[in-house]
C-alpha cells in the first residue's frame, strides 16, 4: 500500500491541495487562484479545495496517512489559514500533521517531476528558486550520503539570494508600468519573444555585486526600465491604451499583442535578456565552484521559456545536468508540499496543534 500524503498550501495568493503517493506520484493537484476569483471573504475558501483534490485522487480523508501543511515562509493570514484547516483535519481525522517549508516544497517539486521521467537529479546539486517572492541559491545534499531514496532527508546551505527584490517581483513591476497587468511574468515571456532580434532602445548591464558574488539585485533594473520609460513620453499613449484594455478585461496575450509597438517589445526583451543572464550566471558559477554535478531550478520564474533554454544551453556546454519541473509545478502548489513531506513523515518529523505560521521559517 502507497503512503498518501494530502498537502495543502496557503502561503500567498494561492489556496491549493493535492494528493501525492509515496513521495512521487502525483494522485491531483488542484490550485484556486485569488487573483482569478472574486474575493468576496478574503480569500479562496479552502474546503472546496481540498474536497476537489480528494475527489480527484479517488480518495477517501480516512485512507490518507498524514496532512501535510505549509509553515512558512510567507504572509502569516494566508498560511493561517492552511495550517488551521489542515490541524483540524488531523485531529479530526487523527493523522499526523507534517509542517513543511513553502521553499523546500519548490525544490520538490523538481523531483516530482523527474520521478516521471525515471531519470532523478543527482546529489549534491546547487538550486535556485526563483519567484514572486523569492530569489536564492541552496546547495542541496543528502543528509546520509548512502541514501538517495524518495524518503530521505536532505540539508540545505544558502549560498546566495537577492538583496532587495525577487526577479519575479521585477517582472511584476516592469508588467504594471508598462500598463500589462499582474501577474507579469507570463506575458513579459511572450512579448519578449515576440520581440525577436529588433534592436533594444536601451541596454542593461550586467548588475555588479560587492561581497558575495552569488547575491542578485533587480531592483536596480526595475528603476532603470521606470526610468527609460519617464525620459521617452512617447510611450505613454501606448501604455494607456493597454491599461484601458485592461480594464475592459482584455488581458490575454492576443489582444495586448497588437497593443505593443516594435520598440516596447524590444524593451522587454531586452528587460528579459538582463534577468535570465544575471540569474543563469550566478547559478552556473555557483554550480562550477562547488563543482556538483547537478542544477535545479524552480519557482514560478522557472516557467520562463528563455531562463529554460538559456540554463540548457549552458549547463550543456558546462557538462551539467539542469532539471525543472513542468510549468504547473514551478509555481505555487500543493503537491510540492506533500512530496516535501513525505521524507519528513517517514523521519517522524511531525508538528502538534501549538503549530504556527511563520513568515521567515528559515529552511531546514
Ligand atoms: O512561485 P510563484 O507561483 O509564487 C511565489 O512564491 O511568488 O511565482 C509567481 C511569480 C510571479 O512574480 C510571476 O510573475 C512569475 O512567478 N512568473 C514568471 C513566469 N510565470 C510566472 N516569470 C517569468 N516568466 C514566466 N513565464
Ligand atoms: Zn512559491
Amino acid at each position: 500500500m502507497s503512503i498518501r500524503i494530502l498537502g495543502i498550501e496557503s502561503s500567498c495568493d494561492e489556496t491549493a491541495a493535492a494528493v501525492v503517493a509515496d513521495g512521487r506520484e502525483v494522485l491531483s493537484s488542484v490550485v484556486a487562484s485569488q487573483i482569478d476569483l472574486h474575493r468576496k471573504y478574503g480569500g479562496v475558501e479552502i474546503v472546496p479545495v481540498v474536497r476537489e483534490a480528494m475527489e480527484q485522487a479517488k480518495s477517501r480523508l480516512e485512507d490518507l496517512h498524514a496532512i501535510a501543511v505549509t509553515q512558512g515562509p510567507g504572509l502569516v493570514g494566508s498560511l493561517l489559514v492552511g495550517i488551521t484547516y489542515g490541524k483540524t483535519l488531523a485531529e479530526s481525522l487523527r493523522k499526523p500533521l507534517v509542517p513543511v517549508n513553502h521553499l523546500e516544497g519548490h525544490i520538490h517539486a523538481v523531483f516530482l517531476e523527474a520521478h516521471k521521467s525515471g531519470t532523478l537529479p543527482a546529489l549534491p546539486a546547487v538550486c535556485l528558486i526563483v519567484s514572486g517572492g523569492h530569489t536564492v541559491l541552496y546547495e542541496v545534499q543528502p543528509q546520509d550520503a548512502s541514501r538517495t531514496d524518495a524518503g530521505a532527508l536532505w540539508s540545505y546551505r544558502k549560498i546566495g539570494q537577492t538583496r532587495d527584490d525577487a526577479a519575479g517581483e521585477a517582472y511584476d513591476k516592469v508588467s504594471k508600468l508598462l500598463g500589462l497587468g499582474y501577474p507579469g511574468g507570463p506575458i513579459l515571456d511572450r512579448l519578449a519573444a515576440a520581440a525577436g532580434n529588433a534592436a533594444a532602445p536601451v541596454k542593461f548591464g550586467p548588475t555588479k555585486m560587492r561581497g558575495n558574488t552569488f547575491d542578485f539585485s533587480f531592483s536596480g533594473l526595475k528603476t532603470a526600465v521606470l526610468y527609460h520609460v519617464r525620459e521617452n513620453p512617447s510611450y505613454l499613449p501606448e501604455i494607456r491604451e493597454r491599461e484601458n484594455a485592461m480594464a475592459r478585461g482584455e488581458r490575454k496575450f492576443e489582444q495586448l499583442l497588437p497593443l505593443c509597438g516594435p520598440r516596447t517589445l524590444a524593451l522587454v526583451g531586452e528587460f528579459q535578456n538582463a534577468v535570465v543572464r544575471d540569474l543563469v550566471e550566478r547559478t552556473m558559477r555557483a554550480a562550477e565552484e562547488l563543482n556538483v554535478p547537478t542544477v535545479l531550478v524552480s519557482g514560478g520564474v522557472a516557467a520562463n521559456r528563455q531562463l529554460r533554454a538559456t540554463f540548457e544551453e549552458r549547463a550543456r556546454n558546462a557538462g551539467l545536468n539542469v532539471f525543472f519541473p513542468s510549468h504547473a509545478l514551478s509555481t505555487d502548489n500543493a503537491a510540492m508540499i506533500a512530496a516535501a513531506a513525505y521524507p519528513r513523515f517517514c523521519n517522524h518529523i511531525l508538528a502538534d496543534l501549538s503549530l504556527n505560521a511563520s513568515a521567515s521559517l528559515p529552511i531546514a
